[in-house]
């Protein structure tokens, strides 16, 4: 392979497509669509993401330190790319596409009530990085919608999550092999 030093690409690639919900400490919240978001621990299970300084979700998670991931199923891909480009600082953005803030269990930041699976985090640690800030919350509740559940596993194929890579919306392709099966 002829490989071609680049600069300005994310090279890692697919991410996860999430909402992230966040809300202030008089519980007035915001959601919008993030991508720059992963698993850094598993036990206690750690989730961090990147969010941009100066963006409103920002102001707000700084007010209170708590956040909800969300993944939504393939169908919902319209309602996430709009919430990557309006701000909850000029509209109401559940509104706005129609998504419904539930109440979480142990934080303030809402649930989405239409998510397969919500995620509540408490901000442990705060990196300062640059155009983002990175925040590791450590997980404090995990739902997840029962249709999607195959006892307790996730079933993928009834999931049907989305990524992000090079720009765009993808679904997950197809299954190449088992963990620890060899794929021989
Ligand atoms: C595919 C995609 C992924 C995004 N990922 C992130 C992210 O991880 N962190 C972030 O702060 N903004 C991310 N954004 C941008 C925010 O969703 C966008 O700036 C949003 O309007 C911020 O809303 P707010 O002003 O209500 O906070 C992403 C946008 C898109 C379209």
């Amino acid at each position: 392979m002829a490989k071609k030093l680049v600069s300005g690409i994310v090279g890692l690639m697919p991410l996860p497509l999430t909402l992230v919900t966040v809300a202030n400490k008089n519980n007035v919240p915001d959601v919008f669509t993030a991508s720059w978001i992963g698993v850094l621990c598993t036990d206690p299970l750690y989730i961090g993401v990147g969010i941009v300084a100066g963006s409103y979700s920002h102001e707000l998670i700084e007010d209170n330190g708590e956040f909800t991931v969300n993944v939504m199923q393939e169908g919902f891909v319209k309602e996430m790319d709009r919430l990557g480009s309006i701000s909850g600082r000029d509209t109401d953005k559940f509104e706005e596409v129609r998504l419904t803030p539930h109440p979480a269990k142990e934080v303030k930041a809402p649930t989405i009530l239409e998510a397969a699976i919500s995620i509540e985090c408490r901000v442990q640690n705060i990196i300062r990085l640059g155009s983002h800030d990175l925040y590791i919350g450590r997980t404090l509740a995990t739902h997840v919608d029962e249709s999607v559940l195959d006892g307790d596993k996730i079933n993928i194929e009834e999931l049907r999550p989305v990524s992000y890579a090079a720009g765009s919306y993808w679904s997950i392709g197809r299954k190449l092999g088992q963990v620890g099966s060899g794929l021989g």
